[in-house]
């Protein structure tokens, strides 16, 4: 049997699945899933001490889905409390705040973490995570913008949703679409449906816009030296359209990378002789 196969009561019909949040503290897990669970936001800071564990049930085609959820604590001072729910997991709401640019970097830590308390013999693939930037509602403070987010989270073939507790926006789309994906993970024997876990761009492509999204100046974002020749830049240049040109590419963040290229080039062009 798969590690991950949730328990089944009736055989077909009811499912019973485990969740978990997971994301630095502050980001506001606890205030996602009371919005989702209990239709209300506190806007008072109430850290979650280890974890908080909940039951909730929905109804997903002719399904009735038990949910337990384990709202984990995202300080580090409680690893040694969080860190036996890893196991048995069906899905993983993995949350960041848009203001706040370290917890967006923090993902990946929180990805090791899992992986780490999982061992050599868990299997992270099958696995629905979604992704939730949250906090849009705080658009003065935003820095992680949304195709940055988006290309991350579609990048390892996870959900992606705009969320704000304090609104409501997003979240029972989230939710929703979470649960689905769940389902369709059981029913598909515990295994990641295929279609959902590949990414409709490859990694050269999202490699390519975080690099260009990072680079310090023109010549760096089309990885040539200062002071290349104009064949160097033009052939730099035409590499990068090829990968990135709007009717070929369609990662998140690829038109204003493609615009960024296209401007670097013209302005580099300009003062070489
Ligand atoms: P830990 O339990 O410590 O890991 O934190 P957490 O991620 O569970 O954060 P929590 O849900 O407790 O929220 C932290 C703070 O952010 C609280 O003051 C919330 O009111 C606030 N907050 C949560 N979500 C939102 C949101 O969407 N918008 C705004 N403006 N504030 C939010
Ligand atoms: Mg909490």
């Amino acid at each position: 049997m798969e590690a991950n196969m949730p328990k089944r009561k009736e055989p077909g019909r009811s499912l019973r699945i485990k969740v978990i949040s997971m994301g630095n503290a502050e980001v506001g897990k606890s205030c996602i899933i009371k919005r989702y669970c209990e239709k209300r936001f506190v806007s008072k800071y109430l850290a979650t001490i280890g974890i908080d564990y909940g039951v909730t049930k929905v109804h997903i085609r002719d399904r009735e889905i038990k949910v337990n959820i384990f709202d984990m604590a995202g300080h580090p001072f409680f690893y040694e409390v969080r860190n036996e729910f890893y196991k048995d997991t069906q899905g993983v709401i993995l949350v960041y705040d848009v203001g706040q640019k370290d917890s967006f970097d923090a993902l990946d830590a929180w990805l090791a973490e899992m992986k780490q308390e999982l061992g050599p013999h868990g299997n992270m693939e099958n696995i629905i995570f979604v992704v939730c930037a949250n906090k849009i509602d705080c658009t003065k403070h935003r820095c992680v913008d949304e195709s940055e987010g988006r290309l991350w989270a579609e990048s390892k073939g996870f959900l992606y949703f705009e969320t704000s507790a304090q609104t409501g926006e997003g979240i029972n789309e989230m939710f929703q679409t979470f649960y689905i994906s769940i389902v369709d993970l059981c029913e598909n024997g515990g295994k990641r449906p295929t279609t959902n876990s590949s990414a409709s761009f490859t990694k050269e492509q999202a490699d390519a816009i975080r690099r260009i999204r990072n680079s310090k100046d023109s010549w760096d974002m089309l990885g040539v030296k200062p002071g290349a020749s104009r064949d160097e830049v033009n052939k730099a240049y035409r590499k990068l359209a090829v990968l990135l040109h709007p009717d070929k590419c369609v990662a998140p963040g690829s038109e204003d990378a493609f615009k960024a290229v296209v401007n670097a080039r013209t302005a580099l062009l300009k003062n070489i002789k």
